[in-house]
């Protein structure tokens, strides 16, 4: 299995988010994981559209916008302009998730759906034909930093499996406590693309930080 590397700019010094993203792509990230935080749908609020256009335009990344907001479908316009690659958003927010998947698709971006670690893997599975990837949270979702919930494990197997019958070019991400010691855990399960902010920001060398998930 193709293993993707998504490194979370939350872990990163973010009092330069252009050049921590070009230090994660040259050491070998896949892709730039963008957190987008709102104070309501969770409490925190990270950043928005305005410093992604900006470090877009530092080099070339493929974005991958995981909107933690109640209302995605009216904040995704602001994430197509500024240079998102894949948005996903959470089966959780107020939004109708068939039309949210609608306008990305309508503009030619990848759409995800996320889950909260307790939701159950059966709330994504009227999507799963129509949409790329699926994000199984292994945290709750607010914070970097925190650690991997093992109970999410058999969600991650479960979708897996289901996609095999349905679509199995679906990829599926997980998001939270990934490090070296987790990923072979998600990855048996079946994730392929491994969200990670404090592991890779703090780790002294990220190349072999990343070689680590990867392998
Ligand atoms: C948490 C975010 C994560 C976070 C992961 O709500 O969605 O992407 O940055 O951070 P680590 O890898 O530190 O758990
Ligand atoms: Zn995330």
């Amino acid at each position: 299995m193709d293993i993707k590397v998504s490194a979370s700019l939350l872990g990163a010094d973010l009092s330069e988010p252009g050049a921590e993203a070009v230090r994660a792509k040259n050491s070998g990230a896949d892709w730039i994981h963008y957190d987008v935080m709102d104070g309501k749908f969770v409490e925190n609020i990270s950043f928005g559209s305005e410093i992604q256009k900006a470090i877009v335009k530092k080099d070339k990344f493929f974005m991958d916008t995981h909107l933690m907001v109640s209302r995605p479908d009216k904040q995704l316009e602001f994430f197509i302009k500024s240079g998102s690659d894949l948005i996903t958003f959470h089966i959780e927010s107020e939004s109708d998730a068939d039309h949210t998947v609608n306008i990305l698709h309508r503009a030619g971006l990848d759409a995800g759906i996320a889950l909260k670690p307790s939701t159950p893997a059966e709330y994504v599975y009227p999507f799963l034909e129509k949409i790329e990837l699926v994000l199984v949270m292994t945290v709750e979702p607010g914070y970097g930093g925190q650690g991997f919930l093992n109970y999410t494990l058999p969600k991650i197997k479960q979708i897996r499996e289901k996609a095999d019958e349905l679509r199995p070019s679906l990829m599926i991400e997980v998001d939270g406590g990934i490090n070296s010691e987790t990923a072979p855990l998600v990855k048996k399960a079946g994730a392929d693309v491994l969200v990670s902010g404090s592991y890779l920001f703090g780790a002294e060398n990220m190349r072999e930080a990343i070689q680590k998930l990867k392998a």
